[in-house]
């Protein structure tokens, strides 16, 4: 199975000056989390890094350390050009394809093997959990228009996984439309196919700001204790 790491983002939302997946978590990088997850997965037997230039010395340094073997796609401006661009860097014998973000470090082995199986039997599916909260629907006012349904409603996580003709026909549909989405699973919704959930996990977090930091170290602790 080939897994697409996103991870050219900047570290705007962490008050970092420098890629967020470059920070250190528990005496590593954190991007390297990901990669030892991913490096012990049973499917994941082709990984490519999504980056921007300035990072791949220290993203080649990481993987080298870990004795991974990783692929650098050059990203782009947002999400969802640096997956585009991840979809066409993928070797053409690529048929199913993961999708995981590397700000998701705390992902584990048996989480990647659970969406590469699922994966082959079903085009379209992402990883996700029953939301604990009450979620609101709030105009540009600040008021709430509605209170959908907690029980129909799902957080969407990483690993995505997808048919590889069919996610980048959805992008360049997605391109011409104008369409601008958080995940990949959306682009196939757009365009009208099915997607199914594969029960993620709580501890599955995208380290976003310095408070995420705090929680994936004591939970990373908590694992190696
Ligand atoms: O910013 P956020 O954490 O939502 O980004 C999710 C993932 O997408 C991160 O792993 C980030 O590195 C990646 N990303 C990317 N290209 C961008 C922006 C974000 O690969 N231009």
């Amino acid at each position: 199975m080939h897994l697409l790491i996103p991870a050219a983002g900047s570290g705007r939302r962490m008050g970092s000056d420098r890629n967020k997946l470059l920070l250190p978590l528990l005496g590593k990088p954190l991007i390297a989390w990901t990669l030892l997850a991913a490096k012990h997965s049973r499917h994941i037997e082709w990984i490519g890094i999504i980056g921007q230039p300035q990072d791949w010395q220290d993203f080649k340094a990481v993987a080298a350390d870990l004795e991974v073997t990783v692929h650098f796609i050059q990203g782009g401006s947002t999400r969802q050009e640096s997956v585009y661009c991840g979809l066409k860097g993928l070797p053409a014998e690529a048929d199913r394809v993961l999708i995981h973000d590397g700000a998701r470090c705390l992902a584990t082995p048996e989480l990647f093997d659970r969406c590469a199986e699922a994966l082959l039997e079903t085009p379209g599916l992402i990883a996700a959990v029953p939301v604990k909260d009450t979620i609101k629907v709030v105009d540009a006012e600040g008021r709430i228009k509605s209170t959908p349904d907690r029980s129909q409603l799902w957080a969407a996580q990483t690993p995505q996984g997808f048919d590889v003709t069919q996610l980048l026909t959805c992008h360049e549909t997605g391109i011409r439309q104008g369409w601008a989405v958080t995940d990949d699973a959306a682009l196939f919704e757009q365009c009208h196919l099915p997607v199914k959930i594969v029960l993620g996990e709580e501890t599955n977090l995208k380290v976003t700001t310095p408070v995420d930091l705090a929680i994936a170290e004591f939970i990373l602790r908590q694992r190696l204790a």
